[in-house]
């Protein structure tokens, strides 16, 4: 017994100092925190539960039989703890070990949590740190890569999957993170590629740095792959807490409520000055969401991608939101590919894990152009309207200024089944601005400036209001600004019980 117990701490300190303290060194000289002090930082003190601390791999080849390469745990701590007494299950990459290469072993431990995860309803956060398969593992590595995926896929939708990667990513790598909900970087310590500098140098001869290929700073603001990007590993992992504290453990699960003091009927009066007067000039319509949810706190997503929408969770009356709203700040607003998928893919999100969604707008329409066109806008702008049609959750529209055009219809609009539709007095809904469509339908009266004004000025009494749309009953109501939260938390505590059912299928067809 006694002797069990002495293996068992010698175990235990060698599985903790991972590839030993060199490596250890090593890391931090980089910048970048251990796998188990990341875990620490992450979770609740002392609630962490380890899985496979002892799990090691089982290739012989290339010398990997050998003491000094048999270290317990296999390059990535696994199990269990609590984030502000919540559940998670957790994974963090190892890069003292092999590199936080993936061995077979590597890869049962990651599944091991992932199953579990899955039957009892909580969040996968992987801290990824690796420099992909292990070489020496050949197929048996790829083939725990491909479990992985097929997990990632099972658990989409079903518990919150989110990956922060805080180190390298490359490869098949990439197609685990890829496949969560949510993808974290940390600046200048973390890279994600298919193919890295070396392959892309060969292939199409073009000269580029890692982190200018695959940077923390190129996917959260170029490729749009990664939803933020932090200064450190410090601030990423404090900010994943907070992020966490927004979403459900499962899709079994409504939102979590915190308790806050910020009053449901809580009046603005200064949202009744944020429109101008001026129909083209713009406004921050994050000033917007601040002072509608619940103690100005909003956590957006992307907000270095596609800033012509904002995507992100907030809370009213303590009970998590997402908010989407139109930007008019960036590009007038309007609906572009970048913006029509990243709005699209949160909406799904929101759907998925029964978390209301905020819809603010103010949209001018589809941005026009051969770039947009060539690059697929019929397609891709189709995403978001998918992605609203099919959404059950509960869905409230306010529409602040512009709705026009087919865009008008993709923004959670009434015939989408938007459960509440808003509009402030300064709501114009119609098929497009008063001039372009005076200038299309009295086209023979272009060059009389007299009658295209008098043209336009009918125009604007007849749509550019939020009336028309109000008789008709697309708008439920026409609402002052300054009670916007008001109505919202009513609208929501309403909306509470809401139950929609979709027609039995197998899935449908989202155009891809
Ligand atoms: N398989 C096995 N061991 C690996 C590994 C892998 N995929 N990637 C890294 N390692 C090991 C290295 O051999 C090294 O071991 P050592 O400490 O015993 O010397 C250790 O991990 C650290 O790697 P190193 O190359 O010294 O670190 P780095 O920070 O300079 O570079 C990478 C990191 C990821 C860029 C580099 O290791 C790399 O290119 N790895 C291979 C990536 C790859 O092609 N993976 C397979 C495709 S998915």
């Amino acid at each position: 017994m006694q002797e069990i117990i002495r293996q068992l701490e010698e175990k235990r300190n060698r599985a903790y100092l991972g590839g030993g303290q060199k490596r250890i060194d090593a890391q931090h000289s980089k910048g970048k925190l251990t796998a188990r002090e990341r875990v620490e930082l992450l979770l609740d003190p002392d609630s962490f539960e380890e899985w496979d601390l002892f799990k090691e791999h089982r290739c012989t080849d290339f010398g990997m039989a050998e003491e000094k390469n048999l270290i317990p745990g296999d390059g990535v701590v696994t199990g269990y703890g609590t984030i502000n007494g919540r559940l998670v299950f957790v994974f963090s990459q190892d890069f003292t070990v092999h590199g936080g290469s993936l061995s077979a072993a590597h890869a049962e431990k990651i599944c091991k949590i992932m199953d579990k995860a899955v039957q009892v309803g909580a969040p996968v956060i992987g801290l990824n740190d690796s420099g992909g398969a292990r070489i020496q593992e050949g197929v048996d590595s790829l083939a725990g890569y491909a479990e992985v995926f097929q997990r990632n896929v099972e658990a989409s939708g079903v518990v919150p999957q989110i990956s922060m990667i805080m180190g390298p990513c490359a490869g098949g790598a990439v197609y685990s993170p890829a496949m969560t909900d949510f993808i974290f970087m940390v600046k200048d310590s973390s890279y994600m590629f298919v193919t890295g500098p070396d392959v892309v140098k060969t292939v199409t001869h073009e000269t580029v740095t890692a982190e200018e290929l695959g940077g923390a700073i190129t996917h959260s603001t170029k490729s749009g792959v990664a939803d933020l990007a932090f200064e450190n590993d410090v601030e990423a992992l404090l900010q994943l807490r907070r992020f966490m504290d927004f979403l459900p453990g499962s899709n079994r699960e409504k939102p979590p409520v915190r308790p806050t003091a910020d009053q449901p009927d809580r009046i603005e009066m200064s949202l009744d000055t944020l429109i101008p007067d001026n129909a083209n000039k713009p406004y921050d319509m994050k000033e917007l969401i601040l002072k509608v949810v619940d103690e100005g706190e909003f956590f957006e997503v992307q907000p270095g991608y596609a800033g012509n929408i904002i995507v992100g969770f907030a809370r009213m009356e303590g009970a998590t939101v997402g908010v989407v709203a139109n930007q008019p700040m960036v590009l007038a607003g309007c609906l572009d590919i970048a913006s029509s998928i990243k709005a699209a893919r949160f909406v799904r999100f929101c759907d998925a894990f029964n978390i209301p969604i905020l819809t603010f707008v103010d949209v001018p329409g589809f941005l026009p152009g051969t770039a947009q066109e060539y690059g697929g806008i019929i397609k891709h702008g189709a995403k978001l309207l998918y992605a609203y049609a099919e959404c059950t959750v509960p869905k409230i529209t306010v529409i602040t200024r512009k709705a026009y055009g087919g865009a008008y219809d993709v923004m959670s609009s009434k015939h989408l089944k938007g459960d509440v539709n808003f509009a402030w007095p300064t709501a114009e809904i119609a098929v497009m601005g008063p001039k372009g469509a005076v200038e299309i339908i009295f086209r023979t009266d272009i060059g009389d400036s007299e009658k295209i004004a008098a043209r336009t000025e009918e125009y604007r009494q007849k749509f550019a209001n939020p009336f028309v749309a109000g008789h008709r009953g697309f708008i439920d109501d026409v609402i002052m600004p300054h009670s916007t939260r008001k109505r919202i938390c009513r609208s929501l505590a309403m909306l509470k019980d809401k139950k929609l059912e979709r027609p039995v299928r197998k899935h449908g067809n989202i155009p891809l």
